[in-house]
């Protein structure tokens, strides 16, 4: 019988209240307490819940975040207040003039400063009404700007109802930034390269395209982030913006927990040198530092002239751009044959080192730049970014410069190239060009993948240039050439034999990474997990039609495409059965019920003294353990280093035992 609609009211109200937690505690506090599976168990109930009495829906669910529908037009949003932008200041001397200019503002009252990140991101403004989240907007030019609730909305830090509202912040308007962390952007694009797909140029970039994308479903796939950095409320005790700042974050916003609260400009001085030097620590881009007043009071007093408040300036980081000319374009080909240009610069010292190679992305971007050889360029570096050529410098050009135009043919085998339909980049199509066997090689040699130490760029070109490796299943049979090896230039003994035992030691990764390593087109090593997962034994995955690869969910026409091709082909089945014959894991199952670890859930935190994080991984993995992203009560085992964080607090919390490296090194041996 069914149940009466008032309790499955209340269990809808049950769930949504427990995924708006979790979605807290991950999104905003990063410490998730549920598995990701656990997770996705309440959202599909919620979910079908839902769909069976959709008179209990409500724009606040969880469920909502991708419900929008595509838009043609963005409605317009009028800004109240206005959003304002900064005044820049660039030196030391700019800051300690904004704070003489304030205290001969303020007279006899002295100003506290509050100093934040400045993210390199997309300003947005919030509205929250009657505690829920009631629209979403771009900043535009500051009086108006686009209605994008449905986008933002997909951002999962982003509270779609307040936590625990007071009453007087049931209707506030919040002003933050959105942003794209730094590995994500990377990730992103990596992905979109694989596909075809035209490359973004930086996190700011694509966070702004991706907002302005009229279908909330592609958003939502995007990494989007959020920092909320102002409150505006209709509540006359608020004092301070430091206070604002812990209001937010007791709304259940995101704050950022860099922000200082200074007594002296000196203090604010110190604050942006130390942000100057560790900027590229942090995940996401910043550009400076923004110095605010924290009295309200002082702020109204100050009061703003034009578009900028005077009790506020972005302190900005020194440039990372300068000035070169590029000589040349090189074509690099990668291992699935993608040409990708690459500009050869005069060496220039930039952002603390000297470039002379920066990435040019494709042909697409190299036209819309309108680059020539011989012109002027601005290159600019930003974090663990590649450089790049961002303009050219028209007005230095020299005279009949031509625009640059694509070779056609491959600079690494001579073979035609080629350009499908629709896509941004060229191809060489010759699976045997050396390039892209070097390629190859690498791919499969790299950490994540078969992890073999000593077999980077220099020794695979040296392999590959001998003929001694055509393939990766050549790899195993390296130790027939191990008396040349010992003989060759750089080589020796001792470096012949480590290389001879990684590969051999290789031989032990699980078959997810061995697939991942085969390095099929778009099977990235998320898809080689869910493939192994589904497709337990390489005969099974061989075998699978394209039809049966897209059963899995996840796996879509592009990918079952390009597994089944790489399966069709002659050549690739002879590897396969060359690595299964040298005694490579080929099957999912085998390794994991074996495994010391099989059956335990792992967490990782802090630094351990001797593993990286991804070498912990790995080693669990092997040994047919699973690693979890947060502690929850499905977690057997926190391994826990130095500076561990708030899952050790957790762990503790739940009982959970706590090792350290001898401790888990003891567990496997
Ligand atoms: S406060 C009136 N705080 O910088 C003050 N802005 O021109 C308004 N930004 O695009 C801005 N980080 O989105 C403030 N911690 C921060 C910020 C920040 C980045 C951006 C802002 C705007 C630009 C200011």
């Amino acid at each position: 019988m069914p149940p009466p609609s008032h309790s499955i009211a209340q269990r809808i109200k049950k769930l949504r209240d427990e995924l708006h937690e979790h979605d807290y505690r991950y999104y905003v506090l990063a410490e998730p307490t549920i598995s990701d599976e656990e997770y996705d168990t309440l959202m599909r109930e919620l979910h079908d819940l839902e769909q069976q009495h959709p008179e209990l829906q409500s724009p606040d669910s969880p469920t909502q975040r991708v419900g929008g529908q595509p838009t043609k037009e963005f409605g317009t949003v009028v800004h109240n207040p206005p959003m304002l932008s900064l005044a820049n200041s660039y030196s030391e001397e700019e800051i300690r003039e904004f704070d003489k200019r304030i205290r001969g503002l303020l007279g006899s009252e002295q100003p506290c400063y509050v100093a934040e990140l400045k993210f390199d991101g997309v300003a947005v403004a919030l509205k929250y009404r009657d505690g829920m989240f009631a629209q979403g907007a771009t900043r535009g030019d500051g009086t108006q700007g686009d209605d994008i609730t449905a986008n933002l909305k997909t951002i999962r830090s982003l509270p779609l109802h307040l936590r625990s509202p007071e009453k007087q912040y049931m209707n506030i308007d919040v002003r933050g930034e959105a942003f794209m962390h730094k590995r994500d952007f990377l990730e992103m694009n990596k992905q979109r390269e694989a596909a075809g797909d035209k490359l973004f140029i930086n996190p700011r970039n694509s966070t702004a395209g991706t907002l302005k994308l009229q279908d909330p479903k592609i958003v939502a796939t995007r990494p989007i982030k959020l920092y909320a950095y102002a409150l505006i409320a209709p509540d006359a005790r608020l004092t301070s913006h430091f206070k604002n700042l812990d209001i937010l974050r007791s709304l259940g916003l995101p704050v950022n927990e860099h922000t200082r609260l200074c007594n002296t400009i000196d203090e604010v001085v110190r604050f942006w040198q130390e942000w100057e030097a560790k900027r590229d620590s942090l995940p996401y881009d910043i550009d400076g530092v923004v110095v605010k007043v924290d009295s309200l009071s002082q702020q109204a007093k100050l009061g703003s002239i034009a578009k900028s408040p005077r009790w506020a300036i972005a302190f900005k980081f020194a440039s990372r751009k300068a000035e070169t000319v590029l000589n040349d374009i090189i074509l690099q080909v990668g291992r699935v044959g993608t040409i990708t240009p690459v500009a050869d610069l005069q060496p220039v010292f930039v952002g603390g080192s000297t470039v002379s190679r920066a990435s040019l992305y494709n042909m697409d971007y190299i036209n819309e730049l309108d680059l020539r050889l011989g012109d002027t360029v601005i290159v600019e570096k930003g974090g663990d970014v590649i450089p790049k050529v961002s303009e050219v410098v028209v007005s230095k050009r020299r005279k009949g410069a031509s625009p640059y135009k694509m070779a056609s043919r491959c600079p690494a085998c001579n073979t035609p190239l080629f350009k499908p339909e629709g896509e941004v980049n060229y191809y060489c199509e010759n699976s045997e060009c050396p390039a892209q066997v070097k390629g190859r090689i690498e791919h499969f040699a790299m950490r994540g993948a078969m992890d073999i130490e000593g077999l980077g760029e220099a020794a695979v070109e040296q392999l590959v240039g001998l003929g001694w490796v055509k393939n990766c299943a050549d790899l195993y049979s390296l130790h027939t050439h191990r008396a040349e090896l010992v003989g060759l230039d750089r080589w020796g003994e001792k470096s012949a034999k480590n290389l001879l035992d990684a590969i051999e030691e290789s031989k032990k990764r699980p078959f997810h990474r061995v697939l991942y390593a085969l390095g099929i087109r778009h099977v990235g090593q998320g898809v080689a997990q869910l493939l192994t997962e589904n497709f337990p034994s390489i005969d099974r995955l061989q075998s699978a039609s394209e039809e049966d690869l897209q059963s899995v969910t996840g796996i879509g026409p592009q990918i079952a495409e390009s597994v089944a091709h790489f399966f069709r082909e002659r050549h690739n089945r002879d590897i396969v059965k060359r690595l299964k014959d040298a005694g490579l894991t080929l099957a999912a199952t085998a390794t994991k019920k074996k495994g010391k670890l099989a059956g335990l859930t792992f967490v990782l935190t802090g630094t351990l003294p001797t593993l990286s994080r991804e070498q912990a991984k790995q080693l669990i993995e092997e040994n047919g353990g699973k690693v979890a992203s947060g502690v929850s009560k499905n977690v057997q085992y926190v391994l826990a280093g130095e500076d561990a964080g708030s899952k050790l607090d957790k762990a503790k919390k739940l009982g959970i035992p706590l090792i350290d490296e001898t401790a888990f090194r003891t567990l496997i041996s």
